[in-house]
C-alpha cells in the first residue's frame, strides 16, 4: 500500500491534446462511452461485430460465446480461419511493397524486409517444417534471439497450425527441459548463437544440454539458424541448418484452416508453485484482441512506424511484435541488441533513425536510462514520435513525468498498459485520444472488459478501496487453460472463494473516486523483477536443489531500477558460513540459481541463518522476511516464533 501512496502524491492529470483527440481512433470520453455501452448492451454482439470487421474468416462463425463448460470458455467457436493468413496473406492485394519489419542488428545493421518477402520467407520455413514432420497440432519450442527469424519461425507454426511455445533466450537448460518436457514438443527450432552488446554467445548449447537431461525423446528435429557463425556441436542425425531446411522448398503454402479455438500457442509463465504454467491462448479470440488494441490503445495509423521493445519470448513480444502490428499491416521495428550499446543514447538515437512514431517499453527500462543519462534524450530528433507507452508492472510518477516530459516533449500521450501472460492483450489502459493521464495510473478497463474489484468473498468494494483485481466476464484473448493442467487452471484464476465465475488477476488494485484503476502488485508469490514474472517458489526450489542448501526462502523488497529484488534466505546443511566462505557460498548459488533457471532469477541478496523464522506450526513467516528484506524494524508479534534469535542472524547481508 505505501508504493500506491507515493504513486498518488502527483495529483496532475495530463488531458489528450485536441489535435490528437481530433484524429484519434477512438474520439474522446463520448467515443469511449459509446462502445462501453455497446458492450454492456450487448455483449456477443459487440465482440461479433469487432470479430467479423477485423479477421478475415475462411468459415463465418454464427456462434459467439459458449459457456455450457465454464470456465472454460469458447468464442467463435464454429468459425475457421488462419492466424498467419490474417498477418500476411490478407495485405498482400492493398501493400505488398509495405516494409512490415525493420530489423536493427546489435552492430546497427539494418534490414528490411516486405510483407510479400516475408509472406514468402513464412511460406517457404512453413513447408521447410513440414517435410521434417511438423504438422497440426504438433508443438514445436522455439529458442531464438531477437531476429526476423523468430517472427517467421512463429507464423510458419501458426501457418501449419503447429503450436508454438517460445521460450525467452535468456533461460537456461534446466527451464529449457522442463518447457520441452511439459510440451512434449517434437520439434526446436533455435540459433547457433545471438550478439548482444558487441559479444557473441552461444544458444544452442543449452539445447543440447536440455536434451541430454533425458526425457525428450519426443523431439525429433532441431532445425538451427546461423547467426553468430562460430563453432557448433553438432548431432547429424538430429539437426538441421535452417538454410537447409528451406533449400528448394515452394515460397507459397496453403494455410492450414483451423478452428476458432484452435491453439495458437502455449506461453509458459511463473505462478505460485515451483512450476511454471504453459498458458495456451486460441487463435481467432487472441488475434482479434491484438488486432484491436493496436487499433484502439496504439491509435494505429497506416503512417506509424512501431516499435516494441520487447522480446518475443515475452508474451509482450507474442502480441506486440509478431501478432498485433503484422495483423494489422504495421511497420515495425525489432532491435537484436541491448539499450546500452555502444552507449545509453541507442534506443534515442534509434527513434531518430528510423522516425519510430509509437515507443513502448517497461518502467524498468525507462529507470534504468533515466540513471544512464537523464538528458541523453535531449540529443536526438525525436520529433516523430506521437504516442508512447509501457507495460509490465506499475510505474512510479518521476518515472512517468520524465518519460512525458524528456522523451515524449509533453506532446505524446503515455498510454499505461496493464494485462498479463493470461489475459493476451490489453486489459486496463488509457485510450490516447480519450482519457486524462494520471502518472502511475493505468486508468480505465478498454470497452467489453468487465474489471472490476472485490473483496474475499466477490463482493464489489466501494471506490477508493483496495482489493482483489477481476474480470467479471470472459473475453476473447482470454487464457484458455494450462496446458496439461485444466484443473489448475480452474482453482488458480476462477477461485470457488469468489463464486468461481470471475477470473482473478493475482493483483491487488485500487479504483479512485473517478473510477481510475491503480495497480498495487500481486498479491501471490509473484516477483516483479524488470517486469519479468519469477515465483518465490521456483527460486526456492532451484536454491534447495543445491546440495549445501536445507531451506531456503526467497521474498522480494523494493528496488529503484528493477521494481522488485530478490532476497533469499537460506539454511545450509552445514553450519552457518562467514567471511570469505560466505562470499564464495553466495556467488556459488548466485550461480547456481542463473543455471537452475536463467540469470534473470539470480538473488541479489542472500541471507544465511541457522533456521528460518516460523511459526509454531512450522510456517515460515513470510512477512517478516519481507520486513526486514526492506531493513524495517520488527514492530509485529514475534512471539509465535518458534526461534526468535535467529532474526538477528538474517539481518546481515553478505555483501
Ligand atoms: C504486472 C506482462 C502495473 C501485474 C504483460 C501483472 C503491471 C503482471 C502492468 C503480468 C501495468 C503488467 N501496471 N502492473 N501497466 N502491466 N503488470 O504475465 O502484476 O509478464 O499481473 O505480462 O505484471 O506480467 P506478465
Amino acid at each position: 500500500m505505501s508504493s500506491i501512496e507515493s504513486v498518488m502524491n502527483e495529483t496532475r492529470v495530463f488531458e489528450p491534446a485536441e489535435s490528437f483527440k481530433a484524429q484519434a481512433n477512438v474520439k474522446g470520453m463520448d467515443g469511449y462511452r459509446a462502445l462501453c455501452e455497446q458492450a454492456e448492451k450487448d455483449y456477443e454482439g459487440f465482440w461479433a461485430g469487432l470479430a467479423r470487421e477485423l479477421l478475415v474468416w475462411k468459415k463465418p462463425f454464427t456462434k459467439v460465446l459458449d459457456e455450457s463448460n465454464a470456465p472454460f470458455y469458447k468464442w467463435f467457436d464454429d468459425g475457421e480461419m488462419n492466424v498467419s493468413y490474417n498477418c500476411l496473406d490478407k495485405h498482400l492485394a492493398t501493400q505488398p511493397n509495405k516494409i512490415a519489419i525493420i530489423f536493427e542488428a546489435d552492430d546497427g545493421k539494418v534490414t528490411k524486409i516486405t510483407y510479400k518477402d516475408l509472406y514468402h520467407r513464412v511460406c517457404t520455413f512453413a513447408n521447410g517444417l513440414k517435410a521434417l514432420g511438423a504438422k497440426k497440432g504438433d508443438r514445436v519450442i522455439i529458442y531464438l534471439p531477437m531476429s526476423i527469424e523468430a517472427v517467421v519461425a512463429m507464423q510458419a507454426c501458426a501457418r501449419i497450425g503447429a503450436i508454438h511455445s517460445v521460450v525467452f533466450g535468456g533461460f537456461s537448460a534446466k527451464s529449457l527441459h522442463e518447457r520441452i518436457t511439459d510440451a512434449s514438443a517434437s520439434l526446436i527450432i533455435t540459433a547457433d548463437g545471438q550478439f548482444r552488446g558487441g559479444k557473441a554467445m552461444q544458444l544452442k548449447p543449452a539445447v543440447d544440454d536440455a536434451l541430454a537431461m533425458g526425457g525428450c525423446e519426443c523431439v525429433k528435429k532441431v532445425v538451427v539458424y546461423q547467426r553468430t557463425a562460430g563453432e557448433t556441436a553438432w548431432d547429424a542425425q538430429r539437426d538441421v541448418w535452417w538454410h537447409d531446411a528451406v533449400q528448394g522448398q515452394a515460397d507459397t503454402c496453403e494455410p492450414e484452416w483451423v478452428n476458432a479455438e484452435h491453439p495458437l500457442f502455449v506461453l509458459y509463465t511463473s505462478g505460485s508453485t515451483g512450476k511454471p504454467k504453459g498458458v495456451q491462448h486460441s487463435s481467432a479470440g487472441f488475434l482479434l484482441h491484438a488486432i484491436n488494441t493496436m487499433r484502439w490503445t496504439f491509435d494505429y495509423k497506416d503512417s506509424d512506424i512501431f516499435w516494441c521493445t520487447a522480446d518475443v519470448g515475452w508474451i509482450t513480444g507474442h502480441t506486440y511484435v509478431t501478432y498485433g502490428p503484422l495483423g494489422i499491416g504495421a511497420t515495425q521495428l525489432m532491435f537484436e541488441g541491448v539499450p546500452t550499446y555502444p552507449d545509453a543514447g541507442r534506443f534515442w538515437k534509434m527513434i531518430q533513425d528510423h522516425k519510430i512514431t509509437t515507443f513502448y517499453t517497461a518502467p524498468t527500462a525507462i529507470r534504468s536510462l533515466i540513471k544512464l543519462g537523464a538528458d541523453l534524450p535531449k540529443q536526438y530528433d525525436l520529433s516523430s514520435l506521437r504516442l508512447l507507452g509501457t507495460v509490465g508492472e506499475p510505474i512510479n510518477p518521476e518515472a512517468w513525468m520524465w518519460y512525458y516530459n524528456t522523451v515524449g516533449q509533453t506532446r505524446c500521450p503515455v498510454v499505461d498498459t496493464w494485462w498479463q501472460t493470461e489475459t493476451g492483450g490489453h486489459m486496463i489502459t488509457p485510450l490516447p485520444g480519450v482519457h486524462g493521464l494520471k502518472p502511475g495510473s493505468c486508468t480505465m478497463a478498454l470497452p467489453g472488459i468487465m474489471a472490476a474489484i472485490v473483496d474475499e468473498a466477490g463482493h464489489d468494494v466501494e471506490k477508493g478501496k483496495g482489493g482483489f483485481l477481476v474480470i467479471k466476464r470472459p473475453w476473447p484473448s482470454m487464457i484458455r487453460t494450462i496446458y496439461g493442467d485444466p484443473e489448475r487452471y480452474k482453482k488458480n484464476y476462477f477461485p470457488e472463494d469468489l463464486g468461481g465465475k470471475y477470473y482473478l488477476a493475482g493483483d491487488g488494485a485500487n479504483c479512485d473516486l473517478d473510477g481510475y484503476f491503480w495497480i498495487m502488485g500481486r498479491i501471490d508469490d509473484v516477483l516483479n523483477v524488470s517486469g519479468h514474472r519469477l515465483g518465490t517458489m521456483e527460486i526456492e526450489s532451484a536454491l534447495v536443489a543445491n546440495p549445501l542448501v536445507a531451506e531456503a526462502a526467497v521474498v522480494g523488497k523494493p528496488h529503484d531500477i528493477k521494481g522488485e529484488a530478490v532476497v533469499a534466505y537460506v539454511v545450509l546443511k552445514g553450519a552457518r558460513p562467514e567471511g570469505e566462505d560466505a562470499k564464495k557460498i553466495v556467488a556459488d548459488l548466485r550461480n547456481w540459481v542463473a543455471k537452475e533457471i536463467g540469470p534473470i532469477a539470480k538473488p541479489d541478496e542472500i541471507r544465511f541463518g541457522d533456521n528460518l523464522p516460523k511459526t509454531r506450526s512450522g510456517k515460515i513467516m513470510r512477512r517478516l522476511l519481507r520486513a526486514l528484506a526492506k531493513g524495517e524494524e520488527i514492530t509485529q508479534d514475534v512471539s509465535t516464533l518458534e526461534n526468535p534469535a535467529i532474526l538477528e542472524q538474517l539481518k546481515e547481508v553478505v555483501k
